[in-house]
């Protein structure tokens, strides 16, 4: 027998060169590196560094005498963060039956005195409450549920958490087939081994398990040096050693008695493991059964010679503390023996895990946010544990599904993950508040469930997917967007155009005849002064470059205001500063300090409320310089406001209509005019669908107080019926005198429109004069105009309050304009791009004299697109 010890040994030691493949030994708490081969089982145990990242490393008092034990005891983690702390032990072979080996040694490692009591999970199901009575080990027998398997310990107010080693062992499919995916098996005392001396695990188990000799002897020993032959294919695999090693009693007449603990209901399962050691002559026969309080359960069994064999005694009854005997029968000569024994609980799982698609995809996202939290262990069981900022639905016998996540304000940044879409039970999602850019993948669509998608304040860019756009319009998805100032929604915008296109001035070739001849007479006047204009545009393309970066980013909350913040914004509507059509506009203030003009709305002038909300969430992320910002509204039953970036010198209509007033020189008249030109092409162009803003004249060019334009209410003529506008049909809007004479009557509305509406504008701030002049017969400035060209009386046109401080080539160049925007066939229109080209062409040289007043802010107030798709460029697929 020594020498099959001693063979072993050095088998063993051969074998644990490497160990059996899927064996994972930690000895928590060890430094990192620090591994080592243990004297018991000659396995290298290693740090648990790469299976956890939370806890703290601890060394058990020296007082104690743990260390002379296991050096796995010496060390020990402990948790004092958190209610779930866990161990993620693999990679292990999903279905695979392993076996899970968890101890616990206090060893007054926190110098209390006081050894905690908490539970211990395996995966998603109660393992066991630490310490266990009478037994300071835990071991389970269980199929992984997936890749890996998850050992937590779960504080429950009684101590610190705390482990000192971890084990799992892969064992075979045929073994321990009680242990399946609904049930696992928890042993349930020491393994006996019976007649032996002393414990034996790996190598003579080579499942590890550990066997103890009796440390009550319930028979007097035997032993044999033969091997014994366990068959393949045997439920448990006890090793040969069990079996090489036995009790029996001294005659046929005593009883081997042992006793199973247990609590009533608990299902236990006992393992007995038989053999016959001992030659058996003649006819000698050995025979026996196995009574359980007194009653016959298994039986009568007369083992092979040197043949393991195991018998199961499945617990049925009542349960509890058992009294067990083996008997011979009454044909057995020979006493009855007993070579091993285990004892299992079995446990129903009754908590299912998170779907495991939801899982593998929480775990991207917890890995590509690298998010803290209490992310750990399974995502939504036990409940009382689950992640925060997730929701989960709970349905008896599925899986859990995550059905919300909720990660705002968690300072994450990168992208959206691609994860996210395969949680495919979401049904709300927050992003809100965070530091996300890209764009929005349109894998989000494919949440069918999904209800609320929150993705304000963050730097998303690029376009937000049709199919979530149209969802969020059809209702089936609330989707909030605001605070990503290079995010724009589909259909809303498009990316900036790099070449603008320049319709030639001579498009008037197939106009009015009368058109062409006064076209005609300016393109000449022009080319004579074809030096003067070569150096303007020597300026202008200076200025182009010269392009002003001042985003002016509001960073609102939200664009949707509640009335009681509209109170407070207006101070209590204190500070009324006009009156419209259809409400009082009132100064405010916002939070952030800045100046808004509010407009409160009797909701009798207002119509079409749903396609309304829509809007104006796109309307609010529409920016440019020459646009005043809409910033948001306020849509409750009684109380309707807008709410607009406060623009300190009023409108257009009120410098020019004011007769004593001369504050707009012609440069400045020009550059408003250039401003509004580029407010208009930004909306034409840039903005996809086009928006046409239908009702441009001077009443909507609003100035700021360094006089600059910006054109207001843009958009929103067609929900709201003003008093001072017109309608012909139901379809058409606009105002007299600017209202393009081909959409009356053809009543189709293209951006031509609104060129011819701004022809008028520009007719304006060179006459002076409204588009109508209301006298005793009704004249149109444009045919005065005309009339006057035809004359070739220029200084009667031009708006007397200059006091001939203009420079006479600009004004000639922008007349030109004038009338080609307002040719009577849309056709023959410049595009707002070719208006923009042109008028800068008008700006006069700057001598000197003149830079003095009007060009001092020239840099300021340039004007220039500001993309609200800032990252075009480097994103050409934000298309
Ligand atoms: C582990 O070993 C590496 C290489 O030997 C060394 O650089 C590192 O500092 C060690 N870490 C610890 C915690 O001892
Ligand atoms: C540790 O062992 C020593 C000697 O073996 C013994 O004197 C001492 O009482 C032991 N301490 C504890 C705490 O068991
Ligand atoms: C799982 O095991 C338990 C107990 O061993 C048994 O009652 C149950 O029928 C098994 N289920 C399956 C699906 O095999
Ligand atoms: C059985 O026999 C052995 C040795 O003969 C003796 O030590 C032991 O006490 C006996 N056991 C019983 C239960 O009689
Ligand atoms: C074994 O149990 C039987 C019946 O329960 C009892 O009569 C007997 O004395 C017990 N034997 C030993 C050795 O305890
Ligand atoms: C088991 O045996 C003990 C002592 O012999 C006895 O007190 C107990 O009642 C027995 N239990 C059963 C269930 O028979
Ligand atoms: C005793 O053994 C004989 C044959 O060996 C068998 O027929 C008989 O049933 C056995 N009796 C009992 C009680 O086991
Ligand atoms: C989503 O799940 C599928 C299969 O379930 C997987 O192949 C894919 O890699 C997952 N995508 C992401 C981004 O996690
Ligand atoms: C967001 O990310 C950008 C780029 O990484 C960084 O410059 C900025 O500081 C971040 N902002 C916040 C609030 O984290
Ligand atoms: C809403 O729009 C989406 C995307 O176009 C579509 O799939 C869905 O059926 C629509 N739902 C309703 C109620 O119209």
């Amino acid at each position: 027998m020594w020498l099959q010890a001693l063979l072993l040994g050095l088998l063993a030691m051969e074998a644990s060169a490497q160990a059996p493949p899927g064996f994972i030994s930690i000895d928590c708490g060890l430094e990192t590196n620090d591994s080592y081969r243990n004297q018991y089982n000659n396995l290298v145990y290693d740090t648990d560094a790469s299976y956890i990242d939370t806890g703290v490393n601890q060394d058990v008092s020296p007082d104690t005498n743990l260390t002379g034990l296991h050096r796995y005891y010496s060390t020990l983690r402990s948790f004092p963060d958190g209610t779930r702390n866990c161990y993620t032990l693999g990679p292990v072979r999903k279905g695979g039956r392993y076996l899970v080996r968890a101890e616990f040694e206090y060893g007054n490692y926190d110098g209390r005195n006081a050894p905690p009591t908490f539970d211990v999970y395996l995966g998603v199901n109660l393992w066991q409450t630490v310490p266990p009575e009478d037994f300071s080990r835990l071991e389970i027998i269980a199929i992984a549920p997936s890749e890996s398997i998850q050992v937590c310990l779960v504080a429950i107010g009684m101590g610190t958490p705390f482990i000192s080693s971890l084990e799992l062992r892969p064992l075979r499919d045929t073994m321990y087939t009680m242990a399946n995916k609904t049930h696992s098996l928890v042993l349930y005392e020491d393994r006996e081994d019976h007649g032996r001396n002393g414990s034996m695990r790996y190598p003579n188990d080579m499942f590890d398990r550990v066997w103890f000799g009796s440390s009550k002897r319930i028979g007097t020993p035997v032993s044999t040096d033969n091997d014994v032959l366990v068959e393949e294919g045997d439920l448990a695999m006890a090793p040969p050693l069990v079996f090489e090693t036995a009790v029996k009693t001294n005659s046929t007449s005593q009883f081997l008695n042992f006793t199973v603990k247990g609590i009533s209901g608990e299902k236990m399962l006992v393992f007995l493991y038989f053999a016959e050691i001992e030659n058996i002559k003649g006819k000698q026969r050995r025979e026996f059964s196995v009574y359980r309080n007194g009653n016959l359960i298994s039986g009568p069994h007369n083992p092979k010679f040197l043949v393991g064999q195991t018998v199961i005694i499945p617990e049925s009854g009542p349960g509890g503390t058992s009294n067990y005997t083996i008997q011979a029968t009454a044909n057995s000569t020979l006493p009855p023996i007993i070579n091993g024994r285990e004892v299992y609980k079995l446990v129903e799982l009754k908590s299912l895990p998170t779907d495991e698609g939801d899982v593998n995809a929480v775990m991207k996202i917890k890995g590509s946010y690298g998010v803290k939290r209490n992310w750990i262990g399974d995502p939504c069981v036990p409940q009382n544990v689950s992640w925060e900022g997730l929701n989960c639905s709970y349905n008896d016998h599925q899986n859990p599904r995550i059905t919300a996540l909720n990660l705002s304000r968690s300072g994450i940044s990168g992208i959206i993950s691609p994860s996210i879409a395969n949680l495919t039970a979401l049904e709300s999602l927050d992003l809100s508040g965070n530091n996300l850019t890209g764009e929005i993948p349109t894998d989000l669509a494919e949440l069918l469930q999904l209800k609320v998608l929150n993705l304000e304040n963050n730097q998303l860019s690029g376009v937000v997917p049709k199919i979530l756009h149209e969802k969020s319009q059809n209702q089936t998805l609330q989707l909030r967007i605001d605070g990503n100032t290079n995010l724009c929604r589909e259909g809303s915008c498009e990316a900036r155009r790099k070449n603008k296109i320049i319709v030639p001035i001579t498009v008037g070739i197939a106009a009015s005849s009368v058109l062409v001849f006064l076209i005609a007479i300016l393109i000449s006047w022009r080319i004579r002064r074809r030096k003067k204009i070569s150096l303007q545009e020597t300026f202008c393309m200076k200025a182009d470059i010269q392009s002003n970066k001042q985003q002016g980013s509001l960073n609102l909350e939200s664009s949707q205001f509640t009335f009681a913040e509209i109170v407070i914004i207006t101070e209590n509507f204190q500070h009324q500063i006009g009156e419209g059509g259809f409400g009082k506009v009132y100064r405010g203030r916002l939070r952030n300090g800045i100046e808004v003009a509010v407009k409160l709305l009797s909701k009798a002038s207002f119509q079409g409320e749903k396609e309304f909300q829509a809007e104006a969430q796109i309307l609010t992320r529409v920016h440019h310089r020459n646009l005043v910002s809409f910033l948001g509204y306020c849509n409750e039953p009684d109380s309707f406001a807008l709410v607009y970036e406060f623009m300190a010198h009023g409108n257009l209509a009120m410098h020019l209509s004011d007769k004593l007033n001369n504050d707009l020189s012609w440069s400045r008249r020009l550059r408003i005019a250039i401003e509004v030109a580029q407010g208009l092409e930004y909306l034409h162009i840039f903005c996809k669908p086009p928006i046409v803003h239908r009702d441009v004249k001077t009443a909507n060019i609003l100035l700021n107080l360094n006089l600059e334009a910006k054109l207001a209410d843009f958009g929103m003529s067609k929900f709201f019926r003003d008093e001072n506008s017109v309608y012909i049909s139901t379809a058409i809007v606009g105002t007299p005198g600017y209202l393009d004479p081909e959409y009356c009557q053809t009543s189709k509305l293209t951006e031509k429109s609104d060129v011819y509406s701004f022809g008028i504008v520009l007719l304006e701030l060179i006459t002076g004069k409204p588009p109508i002049t209301r006298g005793l017969e009704k004249s149109s400035t444009i045919s005065w105009v005309q009339s006057n060209i035809q004359r070739g009386d220029i200084t009667e046109i031009v708006d007397k309050r200059l006091g001939g401080k203009y420079d006479t080539n600009s004004i000639w160049k922008a007349l030109e304009v004038a009338l080609l925007c307002t040719m009577p066939n849309s056709t023959q229109r410049p595009s707002m791009s070719a208006v923009v080209t042109q008028l800068k062409d008008c700006l006069p040289y700057m001598t000197p004299q003149y830079t003095s007043s009007d060009f001092h802010d020239c840099e300021q107030s340039r004007v220039d697109v500001v993309p609200f798709i800032s990252d075009i460029d480097t994103n050409p697929s934000a298309r």
